[in-house]
């Protein structure tokens, strides 16, 4: 049997792009015409790694993917050299993709349990799978409430899908702001993400978490949640730490035994108390 060496990557372009806030920007990248990637169906919550050629290399997370036409979404704020370029690039720049890896979202344990989702600020990119897969699958899953914050409105990623998921049956969309400035309109709530907690609906029992966002918001969101009678087992948070190989070889991402990349980046709360170097 001829094994498929871990670190290949295929060159790939970015189709088109489409700007969610000034530094913040969905990537549609389309994989070479016959190429497997796409056969298998990546988990969300799953990321690849994206280099370009004289740049870098760094993780991204899935935003959303299309099998038919082998093109996947990835939504990423500009912070350093990789995205930088990619984002003075953008469209037609060619990109070398692998992946994907690690460990997603627990979909499966989410089966017919109600779902909470908290984000906060890019920490609703690898989250928004999660909706969509949940909006096409309805009845697979209880009720599903959405917390999402970020730092001014105009900060709020995939606004324009904001109406389609408050439509999805039996969901909540809860938004929230740390502040709004001078002149702009803002009917919702003012506050960090923990704030929504007293208007939220989703109860502990029989109901599964998935937060992701700065790891000061998750730690605050455990320490809500786990206060309200949460389990640590159904709180699955999302990790980020700087990564090279992303299959668990080079030892960049570790905490403790655990590997980011292979382990995570999702992990149970239930896994990660008394880990070394973790806010949360
Ligand atoms: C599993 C996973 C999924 C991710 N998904 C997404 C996503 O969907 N969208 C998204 O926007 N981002 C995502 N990220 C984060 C993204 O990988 C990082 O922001 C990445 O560093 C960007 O690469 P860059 O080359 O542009 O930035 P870099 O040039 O690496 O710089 C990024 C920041 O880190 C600082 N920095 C640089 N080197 C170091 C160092 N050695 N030690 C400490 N700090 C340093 C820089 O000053 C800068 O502030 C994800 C990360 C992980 C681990
Ligand atoms: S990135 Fe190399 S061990 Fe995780």
């Amino acid at each position: 049997m001829r094994l498929e060496n871990p670190y290949l990557a295929e060159e790939c372009v970015i189709k088109r792009t489409k700007r969610q806030t000034p530094d913040t920007y969905t990537y549609f990248i389309s994989y070479p015409r016959g190429s497997k990637k796409l056969r298998t169906p990546f988990k969300p919550g799953q990321f690849i790694m994206i280099s370009v050629l004289g740049v870098g290399e760094a993780p991204f997370s899935f935003s959303a993917w299309d099998d038919e036409e082998a093109i996947f979404e990835t939504t990423i704020r500009t912070v350093g050299n990789v995205t930088s370029t990619l984002m003075r690039r953008g469209e037609g720049q060619r990109v070398w993709v692998r992946g994907p890896y690690g460990r997603g979202w627990p979909m499966e344990e989410a089966r017919g349990r109600d779902i909470l989702i908290v984000a906060g600020g890019i920490g609703i990119a690898p989250l928004k799978p999660v909706i969509e897969l949940v909006a096409k699958n309805r009845r697979s899953y209880g009720s599903l409430e959405i917390l999402y914050g970020a730092k001014t409105p105009d900060d709020l990623l995939f606004a324009d899908e904001f109406n389609s998921w408050r439509e999805i049956p039996d969901a909540d969309l809860l938004l929230t702001v740390d502040s709004v400035p001078n002149g702009m309109e803002w009917d919702q709530n003012v506050g960090v993400v923990t704030t929504l907690f007293d208007k939220m609906r989703t109860e502990p029992n029989d109901s599964i978490v998935m937060t992701c966002g700065p790891e000061i918001m998750m730690k605050f969101v455990a320490k809500g949640l786990l206060a309200m009678g949460f389990q640590p087992k159904d709180l699955y948070l999302s990790l980020e730490r700087r990564m090279k190989c992303g299959i668990a070889q080079c030892g960049h991402c570790q905490i403790g035994p655990k590997f980011v990349c292979r382990d995570g980046p999702v992990f149970p709360y239930s896994e990660l108390r008394g880990l070394p170097d973790l806010l949360v």
